[in-house]
């Protein structure tokens, strides 16, 4: 019968198998899937892991800190953590195509991580990295061996997946596994609610939901709005009952707006919270009227740059859930 403990002694024994005295390394992108997948490894073979956390940058309020910190304390797992936020916003600077955006932040994605895999093996004394943790799950070995024309779509870009060329043998230990299962497995493993409970994120992060060239400074606004809209979803205790909440911030619109006596000439931000099954299908969320209420207001009253709050009540299809 299926329960996490069994999942988890299981495939430690496999994992310890597979990897005798090897050296392995995974990459962490703050998601559910990777986290678990990581912390598993970890509990079967401890320090013959080593973990990436490349922070490009694009990530919400507080997620850097939940790898960085929470995570480690969670695991004990051994983190190289690549600072490359510079990188990546000279390369995006003055980028608008969302493709681009995609291609350039798999692009440098892959190089930083690679860098970062070099000096793994160089403070080892040249020992070499054999196996490479991924958090496949089953409905991802599904599509990709199903020929979906859905999934392309847009290109989508898993941050923290597998550089096509680089030679490691593959550790997939949720590859059996649905979504719901592989939190339970991270309870179980003892990782904290917020990585365990976390709302799907897109690995090119904010810089999908800056509808406009991306920069430091619009980043900074996205990422206040969007953690008032968390924070009231979450005191709401909404969460469970949304598949993904994506803010979105349309950098390249203005709009009047007035403000005690003044006039205001602003940006407006998206609210886009949708119910799903698999992000194949969506459905904008019935958001009772007093959370959409409290949002509007502390979003207009503490964003100092932000005038405006729309909701978007476009069902997936016809629009896709991330605005790019
Ligand atoms: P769309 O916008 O196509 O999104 O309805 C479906 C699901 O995929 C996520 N998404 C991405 N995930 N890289 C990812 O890892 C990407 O480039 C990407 N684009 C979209 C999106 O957040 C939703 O869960």
């Amino acid at each position: 019968t299926w329960t996490s403990v069994n999942i988890v002694e299981e495939q430690i024994k496999v994992i310890r198998e597979q990897v005798g005295d090897k050296r392995v390394i995974c990459g962490l992108s703050g998601g559910v899937d990777s986290a678990v997948a990581a912390a598993l490894v970890q509990r079967a073979i401890g320090d013959q892991l080593t973990c990436v956390f490349v922070d490009h940058g694009l990530l919400r309020q507080g997620e850097a800190e939940q790898v960085e910190r929470d995570f480690v304390e969670a695991t004990g797992v051994d983190l190289k953590v690549v600072d490359a936020q510079e990188r990546f916003l000279g390369f995006l600077d003055g980028v608008t195509d969302p493709e681009q955006k995609r291609k350039i932040i798999g692009r440098e994605f892959i190089r930083v991580f690679e860098a970062a895999e070099r000096e793994i093996v160089e403070e080892s004394e040249g020992t070499p990295v054999e196996f490479l943790v991924q958090g496949t799950l089953y409905p991802d070995v599904v599509e990709s061996g199903g020929g979906e024309g859905a999934a392309n779509i847009k290109s989508h870009h898993n941050v923290g997946g597998l550089p096509e060329d680089l030679q490691f043998t593959l550790i997939e230990p949720l590859r059996s596994l649905f979504k719901d299962e592989v939190r339970l497995v991270g309870e179980q493993l003892g990782l904290p609610p917020e990585i365990v409970w976390r709302h799907p994120f897109p690995g090119p992060g904010l810089a999908i939901r800056i509808i406009g060239a991306v920069d430091a400074e619009r980043l900074d606004i996205l990422r206040e709005a969007d953690a008032i809209a968390r924070a009231e979803v979450t005191a709401a205790g909404l969460d469970r009952d949304i598949w993904q909440f994506p803010v979105v911030l349309l950098a390249d619109v203005r709009s009047v707006g007035v403000q005690g006596d003044g006039r205001t000439y602003g940006h407006p931000v998206v609210l886009r919270p949708v119910s799903s099954e698999d992000a194949m299908t969506a459905d904008w969320s019935r958001l009772p009227y007093d959370v959409l209420e409290r949002i509007s207001t502390r979003i207009t009253n503490e964003v100092e740059e932000v005038n405006r709050v729309v909701l978007d009540i476009t069902s997936k299809p016809p629009g896709t859930i991330e605005w790019e």
